[in-house]
């Protein structure tokens, strides 16, 4: 595991950058797996940024983001399609049909999981995974329980992370209670994992999953399991490394 700690988030953002269109250079047709939540937005910014100088192009890349809220339109501004729009689709030159998100809306939940990991069998792997945290060690919406699950699925979360992503919401009421997430089979199966994390209030989940023991109560902690993560830490969330 390759743990990188960076003085600035410039700094951070330049080098997630970097690694995806690496990639994307080498391999124009790549896979990505998308994140959202505060953490890669910068890194999306940056990715905008060498678009517009024209030194990249998304034409041929296809890209599966890891999860979206149940029962928000797509169209609701935090619907987590909004958010990749908002953020990094609609600056880009990726052709629509080739950026997956699972429907949170569809009228068959469990249907919609299904044809989500259908759509991800035929892309055969993801080349990179970018992933986040969640406080309590969540990875997409793998929440921490006694058993994980490996394919796409349905799941109710925690009260600790509809309180965290609140600051999105008007009201806590107006979080949904529910998500579709990848689950951690698939995150996994991704031949690299870039593994995200800014900030104080995330150095000792980053630091106890990384270092600590692997467990289903941790999510990410399965990462140690993996032969390729890089993780891009700021100096907050990397304090306990040093
Ligand atoms: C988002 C996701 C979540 C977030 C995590 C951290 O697609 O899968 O696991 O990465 O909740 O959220 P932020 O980045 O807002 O701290």
């Amino acid at each position: 595991m390759n743990i990188l700690t960076f003085k600035t988030n410039e700094e951070l953002n330049e080098a997630g950058a970097g690694i995806i269109t690496g990639l994307i250079r080498t391999n124009p047709r790549a896979v990505l797996g998308l994140a959202t939540g505060s953490t890669p937005i910068g890194i999306y910014e940056e990715l905008v940024r060498v678009y517009r100088k024209g030194l990249i192009s998304f034409k041929s890349v296809t890209t599966f983001n890891l999860d979206e809220y149940a029962g928000l339109p797509a169209d609701h501004p935090e619907s987590y399609r909004s958010f990749m729009e908002r953020h990094l689709f609609s600056h880009i030159d990726l052709p629509a049909g080739q950026s997956h998100i699972p429907d949170g809306n569809a009228p068959d939940l469990e249907a919609e999981c299904k044809r989500y990991d259908r759509l991800l069998e035929d892309a055969k792997q993801i080349d990179l995974q970018i992933l986040g945290v969640g406080h309590n060690g969540h990875i997409g919406f793998n929440e921490p329980d006694h058993a994980l699950r490996s394919g796409t699925h349905i799941v109710k979360l925690r009260e600790t992370t509809r309180e965290a992503n609140a600051r999105f919401f008007p009201t806590l009421d107006a979080v949904p209670t529910h998500a579709l997430t990848m689950g951690v089979g698939t995150i996994l199966k991704a031949k690299t994992i870039l593994f995200i994390a800014r900030g104080a209030d995330k150095a000792e989940i980053v630091h106890e999953a990384l270092t600590g023991p692997i467990r289903t109560e941790l999510p990410a902690s399965l990462l140690q399991t993996h032969p390729n993560v890089v993780v891009l830490l700021d100096a907050e969330a990397g304090r306990l490394f040093a």
